[in-house]
């Protein structure tokens, strides 16, 4: 059976959003992606040109993720062009195999359109259908009011905050964590 099996889900605009795992195939494109999509607010922990990995090196990192059990990275793409990204990765020791820390975004032009709720949601089942997973982590930015209310609506909780977090523009700024346990 196929890791993640590929949804089309019908956007509350009437748009449709393919969300599908990552190929290596897909490096390029999603190099070009997260250059665009971190000039678009500051939330992310890169801003243009700080990404500093390159072309082989994303398709290597798709390729061993594709072969994880417990780390996928999902796909958003509305009209043949991404439009939101999704990866998460779990600890490589049994101690730690079944919790993990994701990152998501959307493109800017794309917001408030319920990609974000449809990629996180996909996600989530398929987090349950792996049956390793039982915990999933994330860091946002404490003053990231959008991204927390998504998290808070698909039932993750604030666990913790860390100052310093990130520097951005020269200033410090703390992050919220949050969790959500998998039954
Ligand atoms: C945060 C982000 C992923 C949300 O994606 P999205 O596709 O806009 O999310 P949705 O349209 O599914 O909206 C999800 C929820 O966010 C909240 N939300 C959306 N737009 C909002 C707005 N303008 N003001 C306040 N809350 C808003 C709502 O609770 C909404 O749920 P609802 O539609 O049921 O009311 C997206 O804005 C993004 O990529 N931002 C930049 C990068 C980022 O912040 N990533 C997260 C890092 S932790």
């Amino acid at each position: 059976m196929a890791k993640f099996q590929p949804v089309s889900v019908k956007l509350k605009d009437g748009g449709e959003l393919l969300i599908r795992e990552a190929a290596p195939e897909d490096g390029e494109a999603l190099l070009e992606y997260l250059d665009a999509v971190s000039g678009e607010s500051d939330n992310l922990t890169f801003g243009p040109g700080e990404f500093g990995i390159t072309l082989a090196e994303e398709q290597e990192y798709l390729r061993k993720m594709q072969e994880r059990k417990n780390g996928i990275y999902l796909l958003g793409i509305l009209d043949g062009e991404i439009a939101a990204t999704l990866s998460f990765a779990a600890g490589g020791r049994p101690r730690i195999a079944h919790v993990g820390e994701f990152g998501m975004s959307v493109r800017q032009p794309h917001w408030h359109r319920g990609i974000g709720t449809a990629l996180l949601s996909a996600f989530l089942d398929w987090c349950h259908e792996t049956g390793i997973i039982r915990k999933v982590n994330l860091r946002v930015r404490a003053d990231n009011q959008r991204a927390m209310a998504l998290y808070e609506k698909c039932g993750f909780k604030v666990e913790g905050r860390m100052s310093r977090d990130m520097r951005v523009h020269g200033g410090f700024v703390d992050t919220v964590l949050m969790g959500k346990e998998i039954d």
